[in-house]
């Protein structure tokens, strides 16, 4: 069984993400970690207990990260996520105090007693603090998953760079950086695939039938992002990027994608910019592993079949699930 330690900045597409991993028996979860990205971490550590509490995992321990970024002004998302950073649902606060650890001293002493996978759903600044603190712990994460970047996708923050890594430019720069020290590579699941995985109003209406209760809390939480994706993108439905790096860490097959040098650009109009050199003009060892096209279909029926049950409490089986092109 896999042991993962979560990274995000719950944040609406983390929180998807979140109900998919807690809903995956084959995880061992030995914490989540969270990060000033969409919200404030410490916003974003509420917002995850909020979900624990929805997918019946309160048990797992949730660690306050970094607050700002390593060296440049922290710019949130709740233009995005909205003031909660949950749509806006208000829903009610998780009582009691948070661990004093921080997330960084819970990376650090986890790895120094046990190796584990992380997945990053959110900008890299606790992993870079880590890693520059203790650069020998990189080879304690067989897998590092990380929700950023793009290839040859458009940004969607600049015109060439993704949220995550714009947010902290010199966090991914050193993490991707780390990595070819390592001989390792970071499993890029940036917006070449994510764009990809749509959540419609049909498939919303469709989770509500086959889990009301489930159902109306993605409603509840999406709302706000569905009416954002209308008012800047004018489309129906809304990208939910996330979950996909979770489905993928479990069911790599839902990805394919090719080796690479990548570097992070820190500096100007690029800032934040992954620069794939899917040509090998620079020579160097690969240190990163850039997904480039996704099966959305196989996505969805992972997705649904994982977080939503039946009124006897088991979940759906893929093929008892419509099939994703009638619900397009
Ligand atoms: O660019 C999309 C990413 O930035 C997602 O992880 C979203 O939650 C935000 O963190
Ligand atoms: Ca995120």
């Amino acid at each position: 069984m896999p042991k993962v330690i979560l990274d995000c900045d719950p944040g609406i597409d983390d929180a998807l993400a979140l109900l998919l991993a807690a809903a995956s028996p084959e995880l061992e979860i030995l914490g989540i970690t969270t990060v000033s990205g969409n919200v404030p971490a410490d916003m974003g550590a509420q917002n995850a207990r909020k979900v624990l509490r929805q997918a019946g995992r309160p048990e797992i321990p949730v660690y306050i990260g970094e607050m700002a970024p390593l060296e440049i002004p922290y710019v949130d998302a709740m233009d995005t996520h909205g003031r909660d950073g949950l749509g806006e649902s208000f829903l009610p606060e998780v009582p009691g105090p948070f661990p004093e650890t921080s997330a960084v001293e819970f990376l650090e002493e986890t790895l120094e007693r046990e190796e584990a996978s992380i997945i990053a759903l959110g900008p890299l600044t606790n992993l870079a603090r880590l890693f520059r603190k203790r650069p020998d712990l990189v080879r304690r994460v067989p897998r590092l998953v990380s929700m950023g970047g793009n290839f040859r996708s458009h940004g969607n923050c600049s015109p060439v760079a993704e949220y995550n890594y714009w947010c902290d430019p010199e966090a991914a720069r050193d993490c991707f950086q780390v990595m070819a020290e390592a001989g390792k590579k970071l499993e890029m699941v940036g917006l070449d695939v994510t764009r990809k995985i749509v959540l419609t109003p049909n498939l919303l209406s469709y989770m509500e039938r086959l889990d009301p209760e489930t159902g109306a809390f993605v409603r509840k939480i999406t709302g706000f992002y569905l009416d954002f994706h209308w008012e800047y993108e004018r489309i129906i439905g809304c990208v939910i990027n996330d979950p996909l790096a979770v489905a993928y860490f479990l069911e790599p097959s839902l990805c394919r994608g090719f080796d690479s040098f990548t570097a992070v650009e820190t500096q100007g109009i690029c800032r934040g910019q992954t620069v794939v050199d899917s040509m090998d003009f620079w020579k160097k060892q690969p240190n990163s592993h850039i997904l480039t096209e996704t099966n959305a279909g196989g996505f969805q029926r992972f997705f649904l079949s994982r977080i939503l049950r039946k009124p006897d409490g088991t979940h759906w089986k893929p093929e008892e699930l419509a099939r994703p092109e009638w619900l397009a």
